[in-house]
């Protein structure tokens, strides 16, 4: 098949990429021009996968990459810069969608896998969540990932193109930065625990990952569902920083620190910060990390698609962590 993976240039589009290569696709990458020379010095190019200049911002652009392809894996967002305005979200994660999902239409593309998140859902307050749960979105993220998705999802039910809906679950592993904090903050001795620490958080290796999103685009019978993607299992914040604590070889923090001066800094910084278009030093998306469960039911995925992530905590923590070492980041 010929497939087309946006956000190639990032961690999971970029691993999703090889993964679609090493099962015998012929991949195309969408790639900024002003990613261009980053993507041609990365391990992508090569046999099997081929750079596509373009921008969701650009129709013509999307229109030249998804022609002759059989599956759109939409992987490109944007959320890890918090000190943009909140039009840049909508511009990317909505209009940049439309955009897509118009071309491949036009295309007559055979199925489009878009990315979601398990963040639409929001805090969840009746562990665990299931793909029926009630959406709850709790920032500007997360409300643009809802749009988008019920969009794709419009696309599907009234022009007729074949949209699955992919929610992953907190991505880890080799190549994310994320997780790299809270790894860096525990072998540093800096990390604090903010809150009780009992919140439920969820991760899912990227390895798992990509294959639930190969399953997305190939199962015949996935045609117009929605699949949370999420890893083996959940724990509590306080078991997951025991859990890299041990794997680092450090004490976890003993100190648990009240909520409440972090997200009041973290409102004052994005207020100070978000006009000049400075990364805040901390912001309340960051603090809702301490505060808000993340716990899913992943059985839909497992019954429907196959999918069976294998990679457990300890052995992802693990692999994540050889990563920041080798690349001499902890
Ligand atoms: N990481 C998580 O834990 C998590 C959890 C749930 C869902 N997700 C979803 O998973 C997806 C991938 O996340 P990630 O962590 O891998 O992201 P990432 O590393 O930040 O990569 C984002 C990608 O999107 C591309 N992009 C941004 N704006 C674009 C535009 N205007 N036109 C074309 N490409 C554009 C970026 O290109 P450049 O390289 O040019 O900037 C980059 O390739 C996102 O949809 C995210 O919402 C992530």
């Amino acid at each position: 098949m010929t497939v087309l993976v946006t956000g190639a240039t990032g961690f999971t589009g970029g691993h999703l990429a090889q993964h679609l290569r090493n099962c015998g696709d012929l991949v195309r990458a969408l790639v900024r021009p002003s990613s261009r020379a980053r993507f041609d010095a990365s391990p992508l190019p090569g046999k099997g996968i081929v750079a596509f200049e373009g921008d969701l911002g650009d129709p013509a652009s999307l229109q030249r990459a998804v022609d002759g392809v059989d599956v759109v894996y939409h992987i490109a967002a944007t959320y890890r810069e918090a000190g943009q305005p909140d039009a840049a979200y909508r511009t990317i994660n909505v209009d940049g969608t439309k955009h897509l999902l118009e071309a491949s239409m036009a295309a007559g593309v055979r199925r489009v896998v878009h990315c979601s998140t398990g963040g639409v859902h929001g805090h969840i307050a009746h562990p665990p969540a299931n793909e029926d749960a009630p959406f709850n979105p709790g920032d500007v993220y997360q409300d643009t990932k809802l749009e988008a998705e019920q969009l794709a999802r419009r696309f599907g039910d009234q022009c007729g193109l074949d949209v699955v809906v992919a929610r992953p679950i907190g991505i880890y592993g080799p190549g994310d930065r994320r997780f790299l904090t809270m790894f860096r903050g525990l072998a540093r001795g800096r990390f604090p625990m903010i809150g009780n620490g009992q919140a439920f958080y969820h991760l899912t290796f990227i390895d798992d990952l990509v294959e639930g999103f190969r399953l997305c685009g190939t199962v015949p019978g996935a045609k117009g569902r929605t699949y949370l993607l999420a890893g083996p299992r959940y724990t509590t914040l306080e078991q997951l920083v025991g859990m890299v604590a041990k794997e680092l070889q450090v004490a976890p923090p003993r100190v648990h620190l009240p909520v409440w001066p972090f997200w009041t800094a973290g409102l004052l910084c994005e207020l100070i910060c978000v006009p000049l278009r400075i990364e805040p030093p901390i912001y309340r998306r960051r603090v809702d990390f301490y505060t808000k469960s993340r716990a899913f039911d992943n059985s839909r995925a497992r019954q429907q698609l196959g999918f069976t992530p294998k990679v457990d905590l300890e052995e992802g923590i693990k692999r994540t962590a050889d990563w920041y070492r080798n690349e001499g980041l902890l």
